[in-house]
């Protein structure tokens, strides 16, 4: 068996780069033979970009209902929120303690924040926090925890696998007494979706504020469709489907032949306009349904609740004794 784990942090509303980069292809993996799938709420994550309590909570229950509306099933994956595991904290101390500090100086999010201040003139750690410098560390404990072989993510994400496996070695090596304690994880990329832009043409993200949310109303989906960023050709001029956004975001959701289609009539003129209203047609007939499933799941919050706390419940039958053996590993053992 193949297990297979992701995550998401729950600091916003799920955008369409989530569901194409993480979401479809985790939920598609978890439905294929000899496949054991665990997704969770990445909400001890989501403390370190954001202090407000009230949008944490709604983002973590936005999650957890998008996930069940994009077709997990609960029975066959483990679903679970990152806090209801008080071994992954624990396990992140233990990964600490063997993580260089040289290797996360080297993390891009820890990077971006000192390259930025260093540019502003100010000190380079100024509002760096500890949560921020250790991130990668509690996500290696996210994946080894469940001795993960393969993490379905985007490409931002990618660094922080490898990480992991650099982590997860130096532990083996240091308490494996020759034998693999962790399993050393692997990235799982989509290829055409491992980037998906905004609107302006940036990575979509949440600290871009270029985001398409997932399951807006129909009416929400449309204006920010309208909101895509495109060049000055007029209705009539061809236009070049490689260099359009709006184009990588209409593949990313297309078949094949639809997204061939779609070449022709820009080059044969289309205007942007009526390729927007293509693109909105589609994303609402691959988005319309799991709407509706939403709607639904997001308005019963203590089912979701429960549904977590079975997931976890499930999560800590594998990570209790595998952590017991992790103690032992390391010398700490009981005296009896
Ligand atoms: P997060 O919450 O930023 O993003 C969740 C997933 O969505 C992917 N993603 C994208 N993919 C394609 N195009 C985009 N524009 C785009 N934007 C976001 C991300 O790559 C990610 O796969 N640290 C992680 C959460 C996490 C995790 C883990 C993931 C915590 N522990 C363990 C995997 C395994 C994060 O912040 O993702």
């Amino acid at each position: 068996t193949t297990r297979i784990l992701t995550g998401i942090t729950t600091t916003g509303t799920p955008h369409l780069g989530n569901y194409a980069g993480a979401i479809r292809p985790a939920i598609r993996a978890s439905r294929a033979d000899n496949v054991d799938s665990f997704y969770f709420l990445a909400d001890y994550h989501a403390l370190i970009k954001c202090d407000d309590p009230q949008r944490i909570q709604r983002s973590r229950l936005e999650i957890a209902a998008t996930w069940l509306a994009c077709g997990l099933d609960p029975e066959r994956v483990t679903f679970y929120r990152q806090s209801d595991i008080p071994e992954i904290p624990e396990l992140t101390w233990l990964l600490t303690c063997v993580a260089a500090k040289g290797l996360l100086n080297r993390a891009h999010a820890y990077k971006a924040s000192v390259d930025q201040n260093v540019a502003k003139g100010e000190d380079p750690d100024a509002g760096v926090t500890m949560g921020l410098f250790s991130y990668p560390v509690l996500m290696a404990a996210d994946i080894l925890m469940f001795n993960a072989h393969q993490v379905p993510v985007g490409r931002d994400q990618i660094q922080h696998v490898e990480m992991a496996r650099d982590i997860g070695q130096r532990f083996n090596h240091l308490f494996g007494a020759g034998r693999e304690l962790f399993t050393l994880p692997e990235a799982l990329i989509e290829e055409s979706v491992a980037t998906l832009p905004g609107l302006d043409g940036r990575k979509m993200s949440k600290s871009y504020d270029n985001t398409i949310p997932l399951f807006g109303t129909s009416k929400q989906l449309k204006d920010a469709v309208a909101r895509i960023v495109t060049d000055s050709r007029l209705p009539g001029e061809p236009k070049d489907a490689d260099s359009s956004h709006l184009f990588t975001l209409h593949q990313a959701f297309a078949s094949a032949e639809q997204s061939a289609a779609f070449r022709a009539e820009l080059l044969g003129g289309l205007a942007w306009g009526e390729a927007k209203q293509r693109l909105y047609e589609l994303l609402e007939s691959e988005l319309g349904e799991a709407r509706e499933r939403y709607n639904t799941l997001i308005a019963r919050p203590a089912d979701l609740e429960d549904i977590l706390l079975a997931g976890a419940a499930k999560a800590r039958r594998i990570a209790t004794p595998f952590l017991n053996e992790l103690r032992e590993a390391v010398g700490l053992r009981s005296f009896r």
